[in-house]
């Protein structure tokens, strides 16, 4: 799903949504409000420290010094260094704070995103591709650390210390400081330009950001398939091609950060000159102390702190909400398929499954999938679906589990509507054998028990005793570990390992979509002797290319193009001579 032109749903000049962003980005700070508040004791303390100084500098030029009293020096000279040692000490207390609340912050987010993940549809990983969902998790929330550790509090205290010093400057000389706040309304200006031009290019590059590692998962993923075609050069071009990109990106946006820095570090040269030319001249004429002017040139750098430091807040800011941005849209999200608020609970079913005039199509526009489908399946039977390939087969199966919701018509669990059952005791009741079989890293035990170590092994071992496969776990000991994507193993012995473990949880309902298709005439039989005495027990469903699997179903259905064309037992269907009938012969021969 990897294209240059479209990335999950963003488009290339899209600028930051400040206000929304902010409010996902302002939930995430509220339970850690303790922390900020200490935090903030701690800065504000630092602040006050760092405020000092200049004024315990002026007492000494101006008042200890001309006294000609040593021990006033002193005294003054310990002050100045015992106020230096308190800043040290708020500012170490004020930073372990920061860190600890913005690793917090960080691994809850992270916590709280997968858990919402896990419960969205399958419409929307068709719509996000693995690896960026991957990068949303991971780089997008690691960009959000600065904000909360840096920017957050620091901003409250620049405005605070750049009010305060304001004060104290404007208090000490009115003139002066108005004469300084000349060079205020550039900084904004500059400021305003930086943030129109920047906006656009923080998002591009968290975008590519996500690119990168969304084109890597796809390719590494794929890996036997780019080596088995020699396309493992034009792999690694494309990625030159995003990573060029990126790269590009990141310079524009340090560049234009760097020029915004640089013009407002600027300011500073300016305002000493304006501090030493024109205070000077007032200190000529007597109308201020020499105090007062070293005061104010001390004093610039903490008026102009906050000043330079916004130009970083800014690009932090802006940084962090291109990030906030992706992580609130997927937040925002809300699964498509919910528990209405009263769900009915499935305890067991009584009656059987029921597909009403069910129509099916995976989105507006796109062809219909299935077409009017209509079918009872009665508790303790078993249906069988047969047809060609994109004939609509697993559709029905993503509609049983809910995975979708079909447009029009109903499907009834024991005369219930499908959307007024719980989500969880509808899956609770109904297995499932996927046609994609996805085994975990890990034993073969821990797959059986779908990864969860509060199964006892006794159900795995009652399973397979039931399913009849003794023999075929002799030669495959369930400790033989797994390795990624089920590499080391055949696709037969995939097969046999996912169709166990769905009969693990032994629920009433088995679905198995095109089980045994690869598997060897032997294991093949096997299979389908259990199956038999499986089809006793259960309600089932067996979607099957395979027809010798499903001789015995009670009824077979035959789907094509979306629409159900025959149905009936095996032997009715032989002997209507249709589709079913010509399927057959042409597996078994004349006289299958
Ligand atoms: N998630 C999806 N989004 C969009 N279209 C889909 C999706 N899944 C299936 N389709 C389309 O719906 C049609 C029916 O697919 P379905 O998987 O139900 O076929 P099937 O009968 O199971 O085929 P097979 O025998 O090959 O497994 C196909 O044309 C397919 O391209
Ligand atoms: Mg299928």
């Amino acid at each position: 799903m990897h294209g240059d032109s479209h990335d999950d749903g963003q488009d290339p000049k899209e600028k930051i949504n400040y206000k929304a962003t902010f409010r996902t980005l302002y939930g995430l700070t509220v339970p850690e409000r303790r922390g900020f508040i200490t935090a903030f004791v701690w800065i504000m303390l630092s602040t006050a420290a760092n405020l000092f100084t200049p004024i315990i500098a002026k007492y000494i030029i101006d008042t200890a010094i001309p006294s000609g009293k040593s021990m006033m020096l002193l005294i003054a000279v310990g002050a100045l260094f015992l106020n230096s040692m308190l800043f040290l000490g708020f500012s170490y207390l004020l930073r372990m704070r920061l860190v600890r609340t913005g690793q917090k912050i960080m691994t809850d987010l992270k916590k709280r995103m997968l858990a919402h993940m896990l419960a969205l549809d399958l419409p929307f990983y068709a719509e996000f591709p693995v690896g960026r969902l991957t990068a949303r998790v991971q780089s997008d929330t690691s960009s959000l650390y600065e904000l909360f550790t840096e920017t957050t509090v620091t901003i409250f205290r620049d405005m605070i210390m750049f009010v305060v010093t304001f004060g104290v400057m404007f208090y000490f000389s009115p003139r002066l400081t108005l004469l300084l706040s000349s060079v205020f309304p550039f900084v904004l200006v500059i400021s305003f330009i930086f943030l129109r031009k920047s906006s656009t290019l923080f998002v591009l590059v968290r975008k590519l950001t996500s690119e990168i590692t969304g084109f890597l998962t796809e390719h590494i993923n794929a890996i036997a398939l780019l080596q088995a075609y020699n396309r493992e050069k034009m792999a690694a071009d494309k990625l030159e091609v995003i990573n060029k990109k990126k790269f590009n990106a990141e310079l524009s946006g340090e560049f234009m950060s760097i020029i915004f820095y640089l013009s407002i570090i600027l300011l500073s040269p300016i305002s000493i000159a304006i501090i030493l030319g024109v205070g000077g001249g007032w200190a000529i004429d007597g109308a201020i102390s020499i105090g007062t002017l070293v005061m104010f040139i001390l004093y610039i750098d903490t008026l102009f702190e906050p000043v330079f430091r916004l130009s970083e807040h800014i690009s932090i800011i802006q940084r962090s909400f291109a990030a906030g941005q992706r992580i609130h849209r997927i937040l925002e999200r809300r699964p498509a398929i919910v528990d209405i608020p009263k769900p009915r609970y499935l305890h067991s079913i009584k009656e059987g499954i029921e597909f009403r005039n069910v129509w099916m199509r995976y989105s507006d526009d796109a062809q219909w999938v299935l077409k009017d489908i209509s079918f009872n399946l009665p508790k303790g039977k078993s249906l069988a679906i047969v047809g060609e390939t994109g004939g609509g087969k697993t559709t029905v199966t993503n509609l049983l589990f809910k995975f979708y919701t079909p447009q029009k018509g109903r499907i009834l669990i024991d005369g219930v509507d499908l959307p007024d059952i719980s989500l969880n005791s509808l899956r609770t009741a109904i297995g499932l054998v996927h046609q994609d079989i996805y085994l975990f890293p890990g034993t073969i035990m821990q797959n059986l028990k779908l990864m969860d170590d509060a199964l006892p092994d006794s159900m795995v071992h009652d399973a397979i005793k039931t399913i009849g496969l003794e023999t075929f776990f002799k030669h495959h000991s369930l400790s033989k570990h797994i390795v990624e994507k089920g590499v080391n193993l055949s696709a037969g012995e995939k097969q046999v390992i996912s169709l166990v473990r769905a009969m693990v949880l032994n629920q009433e309902v088995l679905v198995l979509d095109e089980a045994t298709s690869h598997i060897d005439p032997y294991t093949e039989r096997l299979i389908n002797t259990a199956m038999q005495r499986l089809i006793k027990h259960k309600t089932m469903i067996v979607i099957a290319h395979r027809l010798s699997t499903i001789r015995n179903a009670d009824n077979i259905l035959l789907i094509s193009e979306g629409e159900i064309k025959e149905s009936g037992t095996h032997g009715q269907l032989l002997e209507r001579g249709g589709v079913y009938s010509k399927f057959y012969k042409l597996q078994f021969g004349e006289n299958g």
